[in-house]
């Protein structure tokens, strides 16, 4: 029994948001919603799982905001029907219910789409076939396709899909969204030096490589309340680019996070896709991505990856690195992660293989039984 509390444990703010502790769930796809993208039952269970086990933000996976190009994957949850509305809002009184909050994360794969029951066709920045292949657990084989260049309609169609899916989330009783800029999809691919070679204002510059990200958040934050939370989630490496790093280090990160918080973000949230925060966190300089996210902006700032290692934790947050932790392997392995903590209870290692074959929330219970599993 540790009498000192781990400082995840105390409570935090963010904006107009009060958290029990500094513990979230992070974003994680499981391709389990309904053909037409309705969120389940099964996903209500999953969800309020982590509510009852402590953690004090939720946010989803990635959701789809428009009937055009945005959806990544085939059963894949949106958020453009009265239907899918619906569906988030049983999920939102039961997460609410067990005492968390939530935040709808929205998505447009952009070039990294893979099943799109909309449409056949990918557009992103620009004509750039994306590196790597299809991901067999969101269920996608092969080579990506080369997208067709977005002209500045699908550029509006995008932004009013992001702020027309917000407006929904907040009426199905989300306390905010995370617009999803990182890891490699849509508005990633306009930040992305190598898949944005356009020359109008969204091309060139990092300046104006950030500009969609700046305009959606911005877009959003016109059309819903003020208490209602707008954060943006960011990474340098990518579902099909694990090791990209910003070219201009410091100076792009810096500018990309003043946009942001120009544009009324009301959190940023940084991802370590597919590697651990202390690989991925270091800037030239020494200074760390989450450390210098909170210096630019004042702003809340979300740290990812690896987080369960409860002393790296500890560091990242009584060393001013991030003021929120967002678990994603921990928490699928321990959906309740903040009470062992508080309890001083072990916790269990994070097993690949209920993601098997693919991610779905039905693989996972599969799994459990043969792995000897409780969670
Ligand atoms: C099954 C799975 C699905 C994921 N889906 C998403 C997603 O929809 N949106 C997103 O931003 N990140 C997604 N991620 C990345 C995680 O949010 C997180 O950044 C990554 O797992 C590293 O954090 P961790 O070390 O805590 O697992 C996913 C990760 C996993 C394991």
């Amino acid at each position: 029994m540790k009498d000192v509390q781990h400082p995840a444990l105390l409570p935090e703010t963010i904006g107009e948001l009060s958290l029990a502790n500094r513990l979230a769930v992070a974003p994680m796809t499981r391709v389990s919603a309904a053909a037409d993208g309705t969120p389940t039952e099964e996903m209500a269970d999953y969800y309020a799982a982590f509510a009852r086990g402590g953690f004090a933000l939720i946010v989803t996976e990635g959701t789809y905001t428009d009937t055009l190009h945005s959806q990544g994957y085939l059963n894949q949850p949106g958020m453009v029907s009265d239907d899918h509305e619906a569906g988030w809002r049983e999920i939102t009184g039961r997460v609410r219910a067990a005492g968390a909050a939530s935040v709808l994360q929205l998505m447009h794969a952009g070039a990294l789409s893979q099943g799109n029951r909309y449409r056949d066709d990918t557009v992103a920045p620009s004509a750039v076939p994306p590196r790597g292949e299809k991901m067999p657990e969101y269920g996608g084989h092969g080579p990506w396709a080369t997208p067709r260049a977005m002209g500045q309609d699908d550029i509006d169609l995008a932004v009013q899909g992001f702020v027309a899916s917000a407006v929904r989330a907040e009426r199905a009783g989300f306390d905010g969204v995370e617009v999803h800029g990182a890891n490699g999809y849509l508005i990633d691919q306009f930040l992305t030096d190598y898949t944005n070679t356009r020359d109008d204002r969204y091309g060139g510059s990092v300046s104006r490589r950030v500009r969609l990200a700046a305009e959606i958040v911005s877009a959003i934050r016109a059309e819903v309340g003020p208490r209602f939370c707008v954060g943006i989630r960011l990474s340098q490496g990518k579902v099909n680019d694990h090791t990209h790093r910003w070219a201009g280090g410091t100076r792009d990160a810096e500018i990309i996070f003043a946009a942001l918080a120009e544009a009324g973000a009301s959190y940023l949230h940084i991802a370590s896709e597919g590697r651990d925060w202390v690989e991925t966190a270091t800037l030239d300089g020494g200074m760390t991505i989450t450390g210098l996210a909170r210096k630019v902006t004042g702003l809340p700032v979300l740290a990812n990856g690896g987080m369960h290692d409860t002393d790296q934790a500890a560091t990242v947050l009584a060393d001013g690195h991030a003021d929120v932790l967002a678990l994603g392997r921990g928490a699928l392995a321990n959906p309740d992660f903040p009470r062992r903590l508080a309890q001083g209870l072990p916790t269990a290692d994070f097993d690949h293989l209920m993601l098997q074959p693919m991610a779905t929330l039905n693989n996972a219970r599969l799994w459990r039984p043969a792995a000897g599993a409780t969670a």
